[in-house]
Parts: C-alpha cells; structure tokens; sequence
C-alpha cells in the first residue's frame, strides 16, 4: 500500500487535474458537472465531497472495478511488479489453479474457433436481426458448424487435450461436439474471461423438437447461480448510471447495449439467485427489472423482488407489453421512445406488486386479503424502517387499508420471516461451525441485573400480576425471559430460572424457601444471601410493595419488574450485538454472502435494542 500511488492508481481510469497540491477529477462515483472528486497526494488518499466515498489505493479498486479487497492488492501488485506471497499453495490447490487457468485457455480457443467459423448462416441469422458488426465482435458471437466433431477435432488438433473439453462439456462424453449448428453467444465472468457459452437454433420459430438455447453445463469455472451475463461489459456503466437494469436474454442485453444502454445484465432465463443480486449490489444498489408483461416474464420478476428487497436493494419493474420483450421492444420503438417508455412506465416494487396481485381480485375480499399480505410479506423483507414505513403509506393509498393496520401487519410479518433463530441468537445450535464459541461468564456479581429479576421471582413470584388472567408474577417474568435464559452470564441465575419453569408447570410456588433449602448449597447460600442483601435491589420500594399488594391487580413493584425484565433483554440483545459485530470484524471482506447476512442480523438487533432502550427510557426520539 505505501508503494501504490494513489495518484497514479487513479488516472489508469480518470483524468485528474492538478489544483493546488491536490488533484481533482469528476466523480466517477455520482454524477456531476462541477468536479468534487479530490485526490490527495501528500495523505495517498482520495474523496468525493459530493458523494463522500474516500479512502485509498485498494478502497478505490474496489468501489471502481468492483473487486473484492484480495483482487485490489493483486491489481495493485501486477502495477507495481511487487510479487504477492499468498498463503503457500497446497499442491492441490496449485493443481487446481492450473487446472482452471487451463480450462480458461481452452476457452479461448474455442471461442476464436466458433467466431471464426461465423460468417455465412450465422453471421446472416445475426445481420438478420439487425446487429452490427462491432456488436457482434464485442460480444464475440460465434458460430457452431452443422457437424458433428468439428471443434472436438480442431482443438484436439491444437494439443488440448479431450479431457479437458469434456470437462467444459464442450465435447460430450461420446466425444461429439455439444454445440451444433447454432448461433454462440460467450459468457463472461466479472474479468472479460470466457467461462461458458450459450448457442441458439438458426430457426426463429420456437416449439421445434431442439430447445431454442443449450447452455453449458456447469464446470469449475461456471457457476450458474453466481453468473450474470453481461456483467463484465456492463459493470463500469453500471456504477456511472447508478443504475442496473435486468433484462431476460442474451439478445435483450445485446440489443440495449448497441442502443447505448449499457448498464445491462440478463438472467438469462432462470431464476435470480442472492448471488446474482449481491453481484449487482457491488456495482449499484438500484435495480430495475425490464421483464416480458406475460404471466412467465411477470413471475420471474415477483420472484426477484422479495429476494432483491431482502438484500437491501431498491427496485423498480417496467413490464413491457406482451407479447414484447426488450429486443423487439427497443426495435418497434426506436431507442428514444423506449428510453421515454422507461422513465415514465417504471413502478415502485409496491405499485408493480399492487398493480398484479390487485387486478384480478375482482373485489373479493379473501383474494383482496391474500394480495395485500403478499404485499405486506414483500415490505416487511425492506431493512431500512424509514422505507418500510413509505411502503406502508403507500400501500394503504392503494388498498384503502388504514396505515396502522397495515404497519402491525408488517410488523408481524417481519417477526415471522425466516431468520433463523440460530442466527439470531447466536452459535449455541451448531457448535464449532466456524462461528466463535460463546464468551466465558463474567460479572456474576451479586447486585446484576439478572440477580435482580431473580430476587423479584423469588420474592414475589407467588403473587398474582394480572388478577384477571390470574397469571403470577413467576409466570410473568419467566414468559419474558424464557427466550434469553440460555445467554444468561451467571449460571446460579440461570439455573434458579429454569427450575422455576418447572415449578411453575408443575403447579408449584416459586419462592425463596424452595432454593434456600435446596440440596446444592452452592444455590443455597446464593439463595440466603441475595434475599438479605442489604442493598438488596429497590429495598425502598419493598416496603411500599408488602403495603399496596393486589390493591390494583399486582404488587405496586409491578413496574419495576417489568422495567427489570427489559434491561435483562437490553443487556443480552447488547452482548449479541457485540458478538454479531465481531463475527462481522472476522469475516473476510469478500465474503459477501455471509456479511450480508450479518449485516441483515445486525440490523435487526439493533432495531431491537434501539426498540427495548426507548421503551425504559434511555433514548428518546
Ligand atoms: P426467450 O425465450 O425470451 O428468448 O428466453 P430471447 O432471449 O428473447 O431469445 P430470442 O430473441 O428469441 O433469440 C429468454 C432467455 O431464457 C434462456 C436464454 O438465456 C434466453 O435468452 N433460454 C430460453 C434458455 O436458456 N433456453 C431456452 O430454450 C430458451
Ligand atoms: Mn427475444
């Protein structure tokens, strides 16, 4: 990092002006007029004072390229010929390495073979449908001849071995060529590297006995689920535009990119997975679906919602009339009316949501109910409370719903999504699954919060709180800590709880005199001397409480238990946090699927802390 100039690392993408003893560039991070983009060379560092993203050398590479922080420092090695010692391969690893830098090179040579063997059917086919020469070599279209084993038999002839086609599946196991007689369309990863091809029928007709597309199979170099077609073209404009739109296929995005919309990435016709939208979120975290208006393209795309929602992502649909997908769309248009179609047809997630689910509920109040909980169930997946809480508004303009319906809905919603409970309240399931074991017990002194609730179970556990439930206040306050008795620190505490339980449901008091005689007198004397603690909790309000009993249905501490019961949860929802902020710390930054959802476990304890310290009272808003 101290050799890596951060000046001379930016202008490979920018071109920086000296003002001062700074350098100044317009953003490449926002869109501006006026330059606020600053590099500093004398701090090797830079920042944007319109959209505020800084930092140095790798950070740049990272928000830039959209590299993971391992790709930056290799980036950044290769630039200054500094030799990178990465942790000593294994054999196999190295094996391995080797085996996909092979696999990529006969990649490449398959592709040149499928693009030299275009023009004629497959060049017409593509002419035919209106792509330039220039699309079709950025693209590096090809052409699969009508035979049997012509690419086998090249390939094989240029050294590589069968094995390795066969790993590609570009051969089959019969030792015949895969792709035959078709159209090819490359698919790159993330770098421009040729990780699979895609080869369509010469025919426009669909229905015929040959699929329309044959994909490659998967191989160690193509992961389906972690592949968007296009991204590598796409992805500078993508970060430009702020903006990536998805559309389904491999002609769609061909089409919008020689129209000039570059920031373009297709699904290529399965379902979007998180890797996908994470793959995207690296680049923008606004996503804008461009989906075929029949049923098939519409479902598609209400799958992607909730799974874009959940990542944080915000999302916008343009359903284009049936039975027009992008391509034919953009050519029945003509590039400024589509672009004008876009701005003005592009729909919120709630008003694309509300718009299908509503249509055909003909008024019936079960469908109606069923729509609007699918809605609800979408809007509760939002992260952020401040959207949710617009969404909400939304939605009841749309439904006639009141908004406090609507956002208890929503809330019950969120508490029912599935974030697994073993994540939200820690490591205790899966022990040693590369999750850090709990912290060891400490502060076990007697004056803790958690003596303090058991000083008030035992206490006054056989007194009714709610006379009209006849619920008692052992049943009261065991109900609300049931669910953090396993993150209790001190373990007497824990133990005197979960006997209590089973006091409790065996229909038996929960009171001092069952622990203070109780066999292990480690409990006993624990027992004896928390109850005559001199500084025993709230002693004042003690008195007052034998006073006032059952005078209004409970003890007159009723307060101060339930006040005792939320700083418990405050204190383990805090610790988890803590816990959950660590294992954040821990995560390698290009592990993204887990930091998300870390991130996503974050957010909700903290919503729940800032929930739990607002209603004692420590923050106020
Ligand atoms: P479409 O049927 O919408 O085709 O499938 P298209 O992209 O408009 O193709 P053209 O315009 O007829 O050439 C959308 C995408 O679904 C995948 C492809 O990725 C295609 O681009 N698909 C479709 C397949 O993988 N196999 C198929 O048989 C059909
Ligand atoms: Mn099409």
């Amino acid at each position: 990092m101290e050799s890596a100039r951060i000046e001379e690392v930016i202008s490979d993408f920018l071109t920086l002006r000296r003002a001062g003893a700074n350098l100044t560039a317009l953003c490449p991070f926002h869109h501006e007029k006026t330059p606020s983009f600053s590099v500093s060379p004398i701090r090797n560092t830079f920042k944007c004072f319109g959209c505020g993203k800084g930092g140095n050398a790798a950070k740049f590479l990272m928000e830039h390229e959209g590299y993971s922080f391992p790709e930056a420092l290799r980036w950044l090695a290769k630039k200054y010929n500094i030799e990178i010692q990465e942790t000593k391969p294994t054999p196999e690893q190295l094996a391995a390495h080797q085996e996909e830098e092979s696999l990529f090179i006969v990649n490449d040579f398959t592709l040149k073979f499928f693009q030299s063997k275009l023009p004629g059917a497959g060049l017409n086919y593509l002419k035919n449908r209106g792509f330039a020469e220039a699309t079709i070599q950025k693209f590096g279209l090809g052409f699969a001849p009508d035979s049997w084993d012509a690419l086998t038999k090249a390939a094989t002839q240029a050294g590589f071995k069968l094995e390795q086609l066969q790993k590609l599946s570009l051969t089959t196991s019969s030792g015949k060529d895969f792709f035959r007689n078709r159209v090819i369309f490359p698919i790159h990863n993330l770098n421009g590297k040729p990780i699979a091809f895609a080869g369509r029928i010469l025919s426009s007709a669909n229905g015929g006995p040959l699929p329309k597309y044959l994909n490659s199979p998967e191989s160690t170099i193509y992961h389906k689920s972690q592949t968007l077609y296009g991204i590598h073209f796409a992805k500078r404009a993508i970060r430009h535009q702020d903006e990536c739109i998805l559309v389904e296929g491999y002609t769609d995005l061909i089409a919008l990119h020689q129209a000039g919309i570059e920031n373009v990435v297709a699904s290529a016709g399965t379902a979007l997975t998180t890797e996908q939208l994470l793959l995207i979120r690296r680049f923008t975290p606004n996503l804008h679906i461009l989906y075929d208006g029949d049923l098939a393209g519409i479902s598609a795309a209400l799958r992607g919602l909730d799974l874009a929602l959940e990542l944080d992502l915000n999302v916008k649909v343009t359903p284009l009339p049936h039975p027009d997908d992008p391509d034919s769309f953009l050519r029945r248009l003509g590039i400024a009316a589509f672009t004008e179609y876009l701005a003005t047809h592009a729909k919120d997630f709630i008003t694309f949501k509300a718009s299908i689910l509503l249509a055909d509920t003909d008024n019936d109040p079960v469908k109606k109910a069923t729509a609007v909980h699918s809605i609800v169930d979408s809007i509760a997946r939002v992260a952020d409370p401040i959207k949710r809480s617009f969404f909400i508004k939304e939605c009841a303009s749309f439904t006639g719903l009141s908004e406090a319906i609507l956002t208890a809905e929503t809330n019950k919603a969120v508490l029912a999504l599935p974030l697994p409970k073993a994540t939200f309240l820690g490591v205790r399931d899966k022990p040693g699954v590369n999750s850090p074991l709990e912290p060891v017990p400490t502060g076990r002194e007697v004056g803790g919060v958690e003596s303090h609730l058991v000083f008030f179970l035992l206490e006054h556990g056989a007194e009714i709180a709610h006379a009209s439930e006849n619920i008692t206040v052992a049943e009261h306050i065991l109900a609300h800590i049931e669910d953090v008795l396993e993150h209790f620190e001190d373990p007497r505490c824990q133990r005197i709880c979960r006997e209590s339980i089973e006091l409790v449901l065996a229909k038996k008091p929960v009171n001092a005199g069952h622990f203070i005689a109780h066999e292990d007198l480690d409990l006993s004397s624990f027992v004896s001397s928390l109850m005559h603690k001199e500084d025993a909790p709230i002693a004042p309000n003690l008195e007052q409480a034998s006073f006032n009993t059952k005078t209004d249905g409970g003890p007159s501490c009723t307060e101060d238990i339930n006040k005792t019961i939320l700083r418990l949860r405050l204190k383990t929802i805090s610790q988890l946090c803590e816990q959950n902020l660590q294992r954040i710390k821990d995560t390698p930054p290009d592990d993204e699927q887990a930091l998300a959802m870390l991130l996503k476990v974050h957010e909700k304890l903290n919503t729940a802390r800032r929930e739990l310290a607002e209603s004692l009272g420590l923050v106020r808003f």
